[in-house]
Parts: C-alpha cells; sequence; structure tokens
C-alpha cells in the first residue's frame, strides 16, 4: 500500500508541480520542444480516462450492443416486415403508422401522440387519399 501512497502523495504532485504549465495563452506559443515532450503523459493519461469513461457510459460506443431498434413488438417473429395492398382495396383515405407503436399496425391508431410525448420524437403517419 505504500507504493500508491507514495504515489499520489508525492511522485504525482512533484510531476504536476514541474509542468511547464504557461501562465498566459501567449506562453504555449514559446514553449520548448523539451516542454511539450514533457506534456505528453499527462495529455496521454487525460485521453486514455476520457476515451474509458466514454466507452463505459455511451452506449452506442460499445461494439457488442446493437443500435437501439425502431420497432419495439410487431412482428418480431419474422425477418422483415412488409405489408402489400392493394390499391383497390384501400379506399379514398388511409394512414399509415410510421412510429411502429400501433396496436393495428400497420394503420396508424394515435399510438404516435404519447410516444411522442414521452420520446420528444415528432414521428406521424403517412396518408394517402385519393383525388376526386
Ligand atoms: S400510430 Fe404510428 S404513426 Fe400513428
Amino acid at each position: 500500500m505504500e507504493p500508491l501512497s507514495n504515489t499520489i502523495r508525492v511522485t504525482v504532485p512533484n510531476y504536476l508541480s514541474n509542468l511547464p504549465i504557461p501562465d498566459s495563452v501567449g506562453g504555449w506559443f514559446r514553449l520548448g520542444v523539451r516542454d511539450w515532450a514533457s506534456l505528453i503523459p499527462l495529455a496521454a493519461a487525460v485521453g486514455g480516462v476520457t476515451y474509458l469513461t466514454y466507452k463505459a457510459f455511451c452506449p452506442r460506443a460499445r461494439p457488442d450492443q446493437k443500435k437501439a431498434a425502431v420497432n419495439p413488438n410487431i412482428k418480431k417473429n419474422v425477418e422483415k416486415v412488409v405489408d402489400m395492398f392493394d390499391l383497390e382495396d384501400i379506399g379514398d383515405k388511409v394512414a399509415f403508422c410510421r412510429c411502429w407503436r400501433s396496436k393495428n399496425f400497420p394503420y396508424c391508431d394515435g399510438s404516435h401522440t404519447p410516444y411522442n410525448r414521452e420520446s420528444g420524437d415528432n414521428v406521424g403517419p403517412v396518408c394517402l387519399s385519393r383525388k376526386k
């Protein structure tokens, strides 16, 4: 335990106090090659911790995780949800669901309204009507 304690209490503070951190923006332009080289371990440590934190807390960054599904529960037993309609059978007007929350899928039943309210999304149906 003493090596860890010594590192935290003595080595790291000594290292940080000896870093050539300038007092002004212009001071960064006056740093020499050795100064910049002495900043590399700190930059690598900060970059590494930032990267690991991002990987740990950003769900989409994890390679083992699929992207969020658009379809939460409609016909999940088929590989691809496809609905075919004969234009003659549709009638004068129809509204097809695009939010994937309708209990009457593929037709819109208004479920997009509470879904939009909860999620902050703005999806709605695609409405088709026949010209008269
Ligand atoms: S219920 Fe899905 S778009 Fe209306």
